[in-house]
């Protein structure tokens, strides 16, 4: 196979050919020549074996090869996918639409349609190492996993994990494995194509050398997923291992949880969630709450009264969810352990005894449909208080100590295997999947739509479950692992994901919960979690300015939640993740493969969060195509790098022109592009002089930049936009739009509440960087009520403090302290400011 040849017919080329299939390809391709690679499929057929080797075609552009002797059979996939009655077959040749798959001499290789060679000589050995010739592409996805976005240069192990060290509080940097196993690989060069190893038990996939190679025991089933397009490849996967579960959209507001909240603390911080007017909609119960960490349980000294905890916590808007473990106290005579007996791991004849945080602990085997039955009952019970979702820890599962050993049950322990014995050699990185279902389905039962959050998980797991990475230290390497490791998580069919905002070891500084949290307002999930014995993560223990900043973000996130709830529909539809690479939307853009540090938020937003420490600027990198920042409309034309300046409160974030971003209150944001676009079945079409929009309902329309407007509606030409109330059906706007001004003039009005007893004279002032810090005055228009307008010659970012004419008054916090300046001016708004106190009325100048 590896005999030099020389080619004919396109003078001068002389390859180096690995395969015949390959070396006329490459040749075609050199010669540009627009011809088939040739094929000996000459009969219709979907499967073709050869020794232990089989591939077989399956509809919906998938190959499945099996390295091994015996039948398929599977835990991951949903549905097996019918074979693709297209295909046709040769004597060692399987041919789709989407590919060509070749079993010769104990070599497999498969082309794409377009001449790539996607698995390259593929051989298997007898112990179970799979090794194929390694391509100079980019592999994405592998699940949960630290580095940048493309995978090679390394090993990766896939075994469950509970990676925490107790000397840094959570997972250490280039930690492998984690909690997670999806064996999903997305390679991609300038097309993509997806090969998802089927194999529950211990694997190593290797990416560091010219060969790519997959060790494990026993048989390997692969299938081989056509693209061309990333979001492709996300599609077929998902088909294939099921369609994530589209959470309730409560989940998909701001949660609060710490390991440790007693119910007092509960109760205060729902309502101080509500006196700062910081939104969010759930709270959590991690393990404190129970009797000596039994799961199932409430301690009855501490925790009273969950019912009527949970209805006044109710009555605040929060949901709570509580966690469940899987270890459960061995405990004869405790209804929970006594009513598991039956369905417990066994070993010598009794449960299989590890230990978990209640000490010595029996594990039910969730590969048992009986067993599965038993959790859901108890879960059930949990509901029943009213809790509104689930939270599934140490699922790995992990037997203590931790320590990053990845301490489990051991692999010669017997187990159901839902129909087809087996252990947990082949379990242990399914367990969680199998916890997972029980629990889902539970919940679905009830005619409740499930919130799950799993922090192991299985390829399948999304059908099931959100995740989140675990314990992430609370530092700025973990901050910046955070965003990839979703992306990645993403690119692996498991759309919802979150991280401890904060991080889990506690004792963040107020700049790094700050941007933990800024990141965290646009993941898909949003929960601020913290370890016990350290301080609260709640927005407020950071002073003012990051309260401040917490509010303007997680309102930010209320006022999206109809687009988030819209892309979570998308994602239950198609896989496509909420939070994705660059590289998904812009695929044919070169620069952007390797861009881990700026996502999109659905196909419209792009998000840049700040994730180094100290850093008062940062790059950002807008792709080709006119992006609107979305706080003040100013526009940039990619592609471009720009240079922001940041702030504690910035979160850059960036319009995609041709936008449909449905918001709170049934507002529809517009930002026309050059080109139709649809998205939730809303759909605009450009006309030459305005746009055609289609709604599937009433909206309030809001149609951005649109200059000189000769319309009959209500147009601002200071915000620049036509603000419209909109039945369902078509309409046209017609405006002008040619815009010469990227970044108008704006004008601002300042509406300033003052505190009780402050004289009317002198008036209130605003001092701002738009007039170099000088006062200026506002007029009273009602009591206690001073308003004012200013122009900003230019659509930026301004501070201002508020002041009564000098610094001598600047406006100070109800406890005296300096206050911040106020920021974040870039569009023509309305500020309502509140002053707490005056300087002069602090007795300290
Ligand atoms: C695990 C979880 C963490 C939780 C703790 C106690 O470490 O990852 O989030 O707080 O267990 O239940």
């Amino acid at each position: 196979m590896r005999a030099r040849v020389m080619l004919h017919g396109c003078a001068g080329i002389a390859l180096d050919g690995l395969a015949r299939v390959r070396a006329s390809i490459v040749l075609l391709v050199a010669c540009g020549q627009n011809v088939a690679p040739p094929s000996d499929c000459d009969r219709p057929g979907s499967r073709v074996s050869a020794g232990n080797v089989t591939a077989e075609a399956l509809a919906g552009g998938i190959v499945r090869v099996r390295y091994g002797a015996g039948e398929a059979s599977s835990w991951a996939i949903a549905l097996p996918p019918a074979p693709d009655p297209d295909a046709r077959v040769g004597d060692k040749t399987l041919c789709t639409a989407a590919m060509t798959v070749r079993i010769e001499g104990g070599l497999v290789t498969a082309t794409l349609a377009d001449g790539t060679v996607v698995v390259d000589d593929a051989r298997p050995y007898a112990d179970g190492t799979l090794v194929r010739t390694a391509q100079r592409d980019r592999v994405y996805g592998l699940g949960e996993r630290t580095g940048g976005l493309d995978k090679r240069g390394r090993a990766w192990t896939f075994w469950n994990t509970d990676a925490y060290d107790p000397d840094i509080g959570g997972w250490k940097p280039d930690q492998d494995p984690l909690y997670q196993s999806i064996p999903l690989e997305v390679h991609f060069a300038t097309s993509a194509f997806g090969i998802f190893t089927d194999v529950t038990r211990r694997m190593v996939i290797e990416l560091g050398g010219a060969e790519d190679r997959i060790t494990t025991v026993g048989p390997i089933d692969q299938y081989l997923i056509a693209g061309p397009r990333i979001a492709d490849v996300v599609d077929r996967y998902t088909q294939l291992t099921g369609r994530p579960a589209a959470p309730p959209s409560w989940a998909l507001g701001f949660h609060q949880s710490r390991w440790g909240y007693s119910q007092a603390d509960l109760e205060a911080i729902a309502a101080r969630f509500r006196e700062l007017d910081i939104p969010a909609t759930a709270l959590w119960l991690d393990i404190q709450h129970m009797r000596g960490f039994r799961s199932f349980t409430f301690d009855p000294q501490t925790f009273p009264d969950p019912r009527g905890l949970i209805e006044r916590l109710a009555s605040r808007g929060f949901r709570v969810v509580a966690i469940e473990d899987p270890g459960i106290k061995i405990d004869p005579g405790w209804d929970v352990y006594d009513s598991g007996l039956p369905h417990f791991l066994q070993r010598d004849g009794a449960a299989y005894q590890g230990v978990a945080w209640p000490g010595p602990s029996a594990f039910a085997d969730f590969s048992s449909p009986a067993a599965r039955q038993w959790w859901g009952d108890l879960v059930a019970r949990t509901l029943d208080l009213g809790v509104a979702g689930i939270w599934l820890d140490v699922n790995e599962p992990t037997t203590f100590p931790e320590g990053g050993g990845g301490n489990t049950i051991p692999d010669d322990i017997a187990a159901v295997g839902d129909g087809r014995a087996t252990t947990m050699a082949e379990l242990h990185n399914a367990y969680a999947l199998f916890q997972a279902r029980a629990t889902y389905e539970a919940i679905a039962a009830r005619g409740e739509q499930p919130f799950v959050l799993s922090r192991a998980g299985y390829a399948g797991i999304q059908r099931y479950a959100a995740t989140w990475t675990g314990d992430t230290p609370s530092t700025w390497w973990g901050l910046r692992q955070t965003l990839p490791m979703m992306l990645g998580l993403g690119m692996s069919g498991v759309p919802i994901v979150g991280s401890d905002i904060g991080g889990y070891s506690g004792g963040a500084s107020p700049e790094l919960y700050a941007r933990w949290l800024a990141l965290g307002s646009i993941s898909p999930f949003a929960r601020a979690h913290v370890t016990a014995g350290v301080p609260g993560q709640e927005p407020w223990q950071f002073g003012a300015e990051v309260t401040d900043a917490a509010r303007e973000w997680l309102k930010q996130r209320e006022r999206l939640l109809p687009y988030l709830i819209a892309l979570a529909d998308e994602a239950a539809r198609t896989g496509a993740p909420l939070l994705r690479p660059l590289v998904w939307e812009f695929q044919d853009d070169t620069s952007v493969a390797d861009i881990g540090d700026e996502a999109m938020l659905g196909p419209w937003l792009l998000v840049a969060p700040v994730l180094d420490e100290g850093a008062t600027t940062r790059q950002i990198y807008l792709p080709a195509g006119r992006w609107f920042e979305l706080a003040s409309d100013a526009y940039v034309d990619g592609p471009t790098t720009i240079d922001v300046p940041l702030r504690i409160a910035s979160l850059p974030i960036y319009v995609r022109a041709g936008a449909i971003i449905p918001t709170a209150e049934d507002v529809l944001e517009i930002y026309p592009g050059d080109e139709r676009s649809r998205f939730a079945g809303v759909e605009v079409e450009p006309l030459a002089d305005g746009i055609r929009i289609s709604l599937p309902r009433a909206y309030r329309v809001r149609v951005h930049r649109v200059d000189r407007a000769v319309t009959a509606y209500p147009y601002d030409a200071n915000a620049r936009v036509i603000e419209v109330l909109q039945g369902a059906g078509t309409f046209e706007l017609h405006y002008d739009r040619t815009l010469d001004e990227p970044r108008p003039p704006v004008t601002v009005t300042f509406e300033v509440h003052v505190p009780d007893g402050t004289p009317l004279d002198p008036p209130i002032h605003v001092a701002s960087s738009l007039t170099a810090w000088t006062h200026v005055p506002l007029a009273w228009v009602a009591p206690g009520v001073a308003r004012g307008t200013f122009v900003a010659t230019r659509g930026e970012w301004i501070d201002y403090k508020l002041t009564r004419g000098s610094w001598q008054t600047v406006e100070k916090l109800a406890d005296c302290g300096e206050a911040p300046n106020r920021t974040r001016i870039a569009s023509a708004t309305t500020r309502i400011d509140s002053v707490a106190k005056w300087r002069d009325s602090c007795g300290n100048y």
